[in-house]
């Protein structure tokens, strides 16, 4: 059994409460998110209580709130960005509306030595600010502990009353003693033992298999990531590969090589399903529709298995490699958005799921963890190292287009009328594509600020003849084009594989999108960013080397007019395109 959350993130609104939570596990103590308007009363048992940042103001009328009895019931609380302003404002204090936002890296000077939540932190450091509003005025019985030039309450506390909270995000890797800060909270505020070791899991968790399967055998769609694969590997340890079987789909939508990868690992099948998937596909443009017909697909290749194999009969149970963020991303606590499907989650296995017969031996854990465990179980380096790859694969990165357009000249460069998908707020948006002829990522971000209506901006860094003579043509995803796209992603992976950068980024998305001429009709666009668990990404540099190698074979590559470079963070810009 996992341990009970000694410490709970409240959620105010998305991205960060994991990275805090995660941050809590590293430091030893188990910690879960729930969302932020749970009551007091249900998070008692908690030892301390962490309000995380988000995107909102506390004037907004539908901004995130937290039950103020948290305050009232002697346990430490730590707000954190907007939870800091969430304190004040709750606790009669005064947030103002900023004029002028404060983002980056800023000095904190911190004054409160004899303080355990500050203990050892005096003096100046440097910290992470993305805020806009701020605490005018202090709650009666708080005071200042940390300012800086444009912040002057960026760090506060009520002792006795084992309130805190900062402006900054401690958090984040940019805040440099930000561990130490969360550290002195968890151990020295509220007093936590330790109790979680994701390096010592494995036999625990297989224990763990054993009760909950009983006398029963456990089948897997692996989809040949490091989740399904860990969870399967696990399974096959507590059990014995006797009475674990996996399935993988072939939907004709995966990588080069993927298939004979997946299907050489020991208990799983291939089920052939290609013509299926591609037939379904044919003639489709609409990123949603794409999404849903594989979805469709899907559910009805695993139906057929699970009926073919008879594996709904009271001797199966259904495996998953289901892990902490799907379970939030899939409507698990109230602000995460729905934005994505999960092939976790579909119909046809509902009913299994709804009848209790399923085992997903790693939903408390975080990605890292769970490569961690694969360590422990000698699984090997080429598979725990993947990076995570779409379920609807290749699909979604092919690129349609309903009609013709040509692009447009304008004074910041080129418009390329290509629908990309970025993320504002919480939903998707549709947006034309800028492409300049710099690798500049300030002056990306600087463009994607100014104009309104462009969420991406790409760098054109090779191509056959000059982009302003490239056109978009009609088109839709057609077994040629996804072809052509799997040879192109094939050939970014070995060379970034060759050259270890492939380790040094944390996914590298190759897109087709149909932009060029008349026998070259599409262009690639290269996509390397570097995250923490997905939910935000910078888009990162390439040495130019390796850049002038890949450029050299991709161009070679049949009906490729040209290589791009996205250059747009998350947000606005989402990982993927579609
Ligand atoms: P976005 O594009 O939303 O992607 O920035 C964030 C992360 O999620 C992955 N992704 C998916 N993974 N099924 C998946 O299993 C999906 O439908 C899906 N869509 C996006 C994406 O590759 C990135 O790592």
């Amino acid at each position: 059994m996992n341990p009970t959350a000694q410490i709970i993130v409240l959620d105010a609104g998305g991205q960060y409460c994991h990275l805090i939570a995660r941050k809590v596990r590293d430091l030893g103590v188990y910690a879960e998110v729930r969302p932020s308007e749970t009551p007091a009363g249900a998070l008692a048992f908690a030892k301390g209580i962490v309000i995380s940042g988000g995107p909102s103001s506390v004037y907004d009328p539908e901004s995130p709130t937290v039950d103020p009895a948290i305050f009232a019931q002697g346990q430490p609380v730590l707000g954190i960005c907007y939870g800091q302003q969430l304190m004040a404002h709750l606790l009669g204090g005064e947030v103002r509306r900023g004029d002028k936002g404060e983002y980056g890296l800023a000095t904190l000077d911190l004054d409160a030595a004899s303080d355990p939540m500050f203990r050892g932190l005096s003096g100046r450091q440097q910290v992470w600010m993305s805020h806009r509003d701020a605490v005018g005025a202090l709650p009666p019985g708080f005071s200042v502990m940390g300012r800086t030039d444009t912040c002057a309450v960026a760090a506060i506390a009520a002792p006795q009353r084992k309130l805190y909270a900062v402006q900054f995000h401690l958090e984040v890797v940019h805040t440099t003693r930000g561990l130490e800060y969360l550290s002195n909270f968890v151990y020295g505020v509220c007093g936590c033992q330790k109790d979680w070791d994701p390096r010592q899991r494995a036999p625990l968790l297989e224990q763990e298999i054993r009760e909950t399967v009983g006398g029963r055998n456990v089948f897997f769609f692996v989809s040949g990531g490091v989740d399904s694969s860990v969870a399967f590997a696990l399974c096959t340890r507590a059990l014995g590969p006797e009475r674990v079987r996996g399935v993988y789909v072939d939907t004709g939508l995966m990588r080069e090589g993927e298939t004979d990868f997946v299907g050489r690992m020991a208990g799983i099948s291939v089920e052939h399903a290609e013509e299926r998937f591609l037939g379904a596909l044919a003639g489709v443009t609409d990123p949603e529709q794409k999404r849903h017909i594989i979805g469709e697909e899907f559910v009805r290749v695993q139906e057929r298995v699970i009926e073919s194999r008879s594996l709904l009969d009271e001797h199966w149970i259904l495996g998953q490699g289901t892990i902490y963020p799907d379970t939030i991303e899939s409507g698990g606590t109230a602000k995460a958005a729905l934005i994505k499907t999960h092939h976790n989650r579909v119909a046809g296995i509902r009913k299994l799921i709804e009848s209790g017969r399923i085992v997903e031996p790693l939903k408390s854990f975080y990605k890292d963890e769970v490569r961690q465990v694969g360590r422990e179980l000698d699984l090997p380096a080429e598979l725990l190292d993947r990076h995570p790859f779409p379920g609807p694969g290749l699909a979604i990165r092919c690129l349609c287009s309903e009609c013709d357009a040509p692009v447009t000249e304008t004074e910041d460069g080129l418009m390329i009328p290509v629908h990309s998908v970025g993320v504002q707020g919480d939903s998707r948006s549709y947006a034309p594509v800028l492409a300049i002829d710099s690798m500049d990522h300030a002056r990306a971000t600087a463009l994607i600020n100014r104009l309104s209506g462009v969420n991406r901006v790409i760098c054109d860094v090779e191509t056959r003849v000059p982009p302003n003579l490239m056109e978009v043509r009609a088109c839709s995803l057609t077994p040629e084009r996804i072809a052509r796209l799997r040879r192109a992603d094939a050939i970014v992976r070995r060379l970034s594989h060759e050259s270890g950068y492939d380790r040094r980024v944390w996914q590298f998305p190759v897109i087709l999108i149909p932009l060029g001429t008349e026998d070259a009709p599409d262009s690639i666009v290269l996509r390397p960013v570097d995250s923490v668990d997905g939910m935000t990404a910078q888009s990162v540099v390439m040495d130019l080397d390796l850049l002038e190698t890949v450029c050299a074979e991709v161009l070679e590559v049949e009906g490729i007019a040209g290589v791009y470079y996205d250059l747009t963070h998350k947000p606005p810009g989402t990982i993927e395109w579609e």
